[in-house]
């Protein structure tokens, strides 16, 4: 047995919980077990790693520990949480995955994709997502969005180009990988959000 392994993607503020919740119940309709994970975190030592990455105060972090950072909270939550329930023959929906440090420290931050790339074949053991949604948004809605709900960390208190670079970074990985990132424009309804996701899911599990 083979699970199914999707991840969602986006800018902050893209609205990629909510279509998470929705997929997952999807899943679930029919009968396939499903989980959620959440990047960087989804153990308790990723989630410990994630409270040192986000820290508002520590704002001399060195770009290639931001990398290393996130890299190791990915290869914990993969041999803990990921790679057995794909065994199991789950279904797994990551909230981000390798393509959010391809896009914020490959390109936003300038280390290099392949670099990204390099270091993640370690993290991931080169399981990569089955399907990735990457919600497109315009940078300044998303972060707008998220001004609204609580206090910003470390990374969304980047300045403004930062989160530009983020939203045209996405584009630029969904257009070398068409086969396996899906753009779906995030300033639609949920509604219609959901229904291009599940078209794109039945075409995967026919
Ligand atoms: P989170 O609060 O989970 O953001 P969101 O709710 O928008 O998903 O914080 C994760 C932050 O970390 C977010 O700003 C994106 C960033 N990030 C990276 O820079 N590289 C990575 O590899 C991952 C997984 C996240």
């Amino acid at each position: 047995m083979r699970g199914i392994f999707i991840s969602m993607e986006g800018p902050d503020g893209s609205g990629k919980s909510t279509q998470i919740e929705l997929l997952k119940k999807y899943f679930e309709d029919k009968g396939t077990e499903c989980i959620i994970t959440r990047e960087p975190g989804g153990t308790r030592i990723s989630e410990a790693v994630r409270a040192v990455i986000l820290n508002k105060d520590y704002t001399e972090m060195d770009y290639m520990t931001e990398l290393l950072l996130y890299a190791s909270a990915r290869a914990q939550l993969v041999s803990e949480v990921i790679l057995p329930a794909l065994e199991e023959g789950k279904c797994v929906i990551s909230d981000r995955f390798v393509d959010s440090s391809a896009v914020y420290q490959g390109i936003a931050r300038g280390l290099g994709v392949d670099t990204v790339y390099e270091i993640n074949k370690y993290a991931t053991r080169g399981r990569f997502p089955d399907k990735t949604f990457l919600l497109d948004l315009p940078a300044e809605v998303g972060i707008s969005r998220k001004k609204k709900q609580a206090e910003l960390d470390r990374m969304e208190r980047e300045a403004l180009d930062f989160h530009e670079r983020v939203a045209a970074g996405y584009r630029e990985m969904a257009e070398r990988d068409t086969e396996r990132i899906v753009r779906i424009d995030a300033t639609k309804s949920v509604e219609e959000i959901h229904a291009a996701i599940i078209e794109e899911v039945e075409e995967l599990i026919k």
